[in-house]
């Protein structure tokens, strides 16, 4: 069955934070230290997903879910740009992207990101950043491809202790 890409509901997010977890721990396993690991639970997690969820509307942000077999396979978080220096035009953001492992190389994270791209341009947003960890090699790659380009920016990233840089392009 192929990969449906739908607007996430209430019901999604224990799937939600599930994928997040293990999505996050196969990127930081044995790359940052096992603290940052430890401190990321599956319950935190789930408690992060719940106040996001009620705070959607009203922040005009938007969640799609990939489904294959009526399990959520992939999210994509984005929404209007939360850094000081990105403004204008008018800046999106794609804040989280992650597929299951197994769903990794499988085209759903292209289907999520297409959507998630056009779903910015239609809510008037002309361009879009995202910030990627330096050590993700194959997010950087899968963000070129889909004609991201670095813009200079770093910071360090507090979840990962690990440097993170941010990736920017024009809107269709
Ligand atoms: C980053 C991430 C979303 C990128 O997804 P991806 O798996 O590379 O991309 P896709 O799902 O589009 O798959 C593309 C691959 O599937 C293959 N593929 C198979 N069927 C396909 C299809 N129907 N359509 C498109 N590609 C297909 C492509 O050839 C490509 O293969 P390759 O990677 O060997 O070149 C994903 O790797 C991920 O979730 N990683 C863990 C979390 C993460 O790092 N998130 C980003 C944090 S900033």
């Amino acid at each position: 069955m192929s990969v449906k890409i739908r607007p996430a509901v209430e019901a999604d997010l224990e799937q939600i934070a599930r994928v997040n977890h293990e999505s996050w721990q196969h990127v930081c396993q044995g790359r940052v230290e096992q603290r940052y690991l430890d401190a990321f639970t599956l319950g935190q997690c789930l408690s992060n997903w719940q106040s996001r969820f009620e705070q959607l509307k009203a922040k005009s942000e938007m969640l799609l879910v990939a489904e294959r077999n009526s399990l959520i396979t992939g999210f994509c978080y984005h929404g209007p740009n939360r850094d000081n220096d990105a403004c204008a035009p008018p800046t999106g953001q794609i804040y989280l992207l992650y597929l299951s492992t197994d769903a990794i190389g499988t085209g759903t994270g292209t289907a999520l990101f297409k959507a998630a791209l056009l779903e910015l341009s239609a809510n008037g947003f002309e361009q879009a950043t995202l910030w990627v960890l330096v050590l993700n090699e194959r997010a950087r790659q899968f963000y070129s491809r889909h004609g991201f380009s670095p813009d200079n920016r770093t910071d360090l990233d507090e979840r990962t202790g690990s440097a993170r840089m941010r990736y920017r392009r024009l809107l269709p």
